[in-house]
């Protein structure tokens, strides 16, 4: 549709007429100066079934009040301290591989970012609980994937198996993280997420209710896994096909880290990795469609977009356009040095959104992604089977269509 119909693309979506915006002037207006004008589009509006009135679904006021309240908590040197248990994880994964095996890495990636922001989130001993937890919630936004259509509203009111299966997730989710609040509360002072969600004041020295804190704890466990484990196997199966880039993420992390575990202050020197990670999530956006509901008339790109519109802005569009980046199928980690950088608009690149909006665990996925890729490819060297197809899978995330089966190759 970019590519024949120009900056502004209308199209039908069922019942709705929705806009494409294809240009990064048009997103900064979205998602920043114009950013009042809009709210959160309507599939996301669905995933409140599960999420609640968490940070990515509440609005207006709520929005706000939560957001300033939970900023602290992913302030970059607070999450710093949770960089050990990070890697721990990750130990604990490659402590299950052998030389030579065959693994799926989307599941890898997928178990491994599930104990991180099962730890992270609920404290380490309650892996097994997080687990369960994640289990429940992944089983309930698959069975959301299917109101992702625009006959959702009276597919809802029939007995369907989908619907009942989500209110099922729903209150085993519920049972599930109300034992753990109460826990919580009867030893307070922990330094997992949860315990601080608890503690957390706002202006007026007011915690947030017990059904705001779950809200928000199962929104951080839906965003924050996920996300990073698409992002971790988009950029194994890119290493594999690009030796060369591979090479010389090695070089890095032997003369940074060497064998011993890689540690937060180690992150400032990796600087390769970090331009990897952000050709990587170029390429392959987790995020790759960013939905909006007009709330008034705007004009867009010299478009009138009427009050009620859809808007649909896709980093995987944006992120593979010619006109910002130059062979933009190639993965060239070196356009991310400072000066190929600076000659691009600023929203030619938005992987995280922007505006108010813009993902709150920016830091937090950095850190995570960065210390993952290191621990793992300071001792693997991951190789696709060649019996592996790749493609996309477009779902709330960009998955792998038929996984990623890797074989691991010890390095030393
Ligand atoms: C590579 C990993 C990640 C990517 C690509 C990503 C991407 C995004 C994007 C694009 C948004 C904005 C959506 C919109 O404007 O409609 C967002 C919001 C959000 N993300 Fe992330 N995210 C990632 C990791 C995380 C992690 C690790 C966490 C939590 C620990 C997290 C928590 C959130 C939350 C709570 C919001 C809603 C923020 C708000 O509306 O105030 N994300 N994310």
């Amino acid at each position: 549709m970019a590519a024949e119909h120009g900056d502004v693309a209308r199209f039908r979506w069922g019942p709705r007429h929705e806009y494409l915006l294809n240009h990064p002037d048009l997103i900064e207006q979205v998602l920043v100066t114009q950013q009042r004008s809009f709210m959160k589009g309507q599939a996301l509006q669905e995933t409140k079934r599960i999420l609640g009135e968490g940070l990515l679904t509440s609005e207006g006021a709520l929005h706000l009040r939560q957001r300033r309240l939970m900023q602290p908590l992913f302030h970059r040197r607070r999450i710093g301290e949770y960089g050990s248990e990070m890697v721990e994880c990750s130990t604990g994964l490659q402590a299950r591989w052998r030389d030579g095996d065959i693994r799926d890495m989307h599941e890898e990636m997928t178990r491994l970012t599930l104990a991180v922001v099962g730890r992270v989130l609920f404290a380490a001993d309650l892996e097994g609980e997080a687990s369960e937890v994640g289990s429940a919630l992944t089983d309930a936004m698959e069975s959301l994937q299917r109101f992702m259509l625009p006959f959702y509203g009276a597919l809802e009111r029939l007995p369907l198996p989908g619907p009942r299966r989500v209110r099922a997730s729903r209150r085993r989710l519920d049972l599930t993280i109300y034992r753990l609040l109460a826990e919580r509360r009867a030893n307070p002072g922990g330094a997992d997420l949860l315990s601080l969600l608890l503690e957390a004041r706002d202006e007026q020295g007011e915690p947030m209710p017990d059904e705001q804190v779950r809200d928000e704890a199962m929104t951080i466990f839906l965003a924050g896994h996920e996300t990073t484990a698409v992002t971790l196997t988009w950029t194994w199966m890119l290493l594999a096909r690009h030796p060369e880039v591979e090479k010389r993420l090695h070089n890095e992390l032997d003369a940074v880290v060497g064998t011993r575990l890689p540690t937060v202050d180690d992150l400032p020197k990796l600087t390769y990795a970090d331009t990897v990670l952000q050709e990587a999530l170029r390429l392959y956006p987790p995020a790759w469609l960013i939905g909006r509901r007009a709330l008034v008339d705007v004009e867009l790109g010299g478009y009138l977009v009427p009050a009620g519109s859809i808007v649909i802005l896709s980093p995987w569009v944006t992120h593979r356009d010619a006109r910002f980046f130059h062979e933009p199928l190639r993965f060239d980690p070196d356009r991310w040095t400072g000066q190929a950088e600076a000659g691009r608009p600023r929203f030619s690149y938005f992987p995280f959104g922007g505006g108010i909006r813009r993902c709150i665990g920016e830091s937090f996925a950095l850190m995570e992604a960065k210390l993952l890729l290191a621990s793992i490819a300071q001792h693997w060297r991951l190789r696709l089977d060649p019996a592996q197809r790749v493609d996309v899978l477009p779902r709330i995330t960009l998955r792998p269509r038929y996984g990623m089966r890797m074989r691991v190759e010890a390095r030393r």
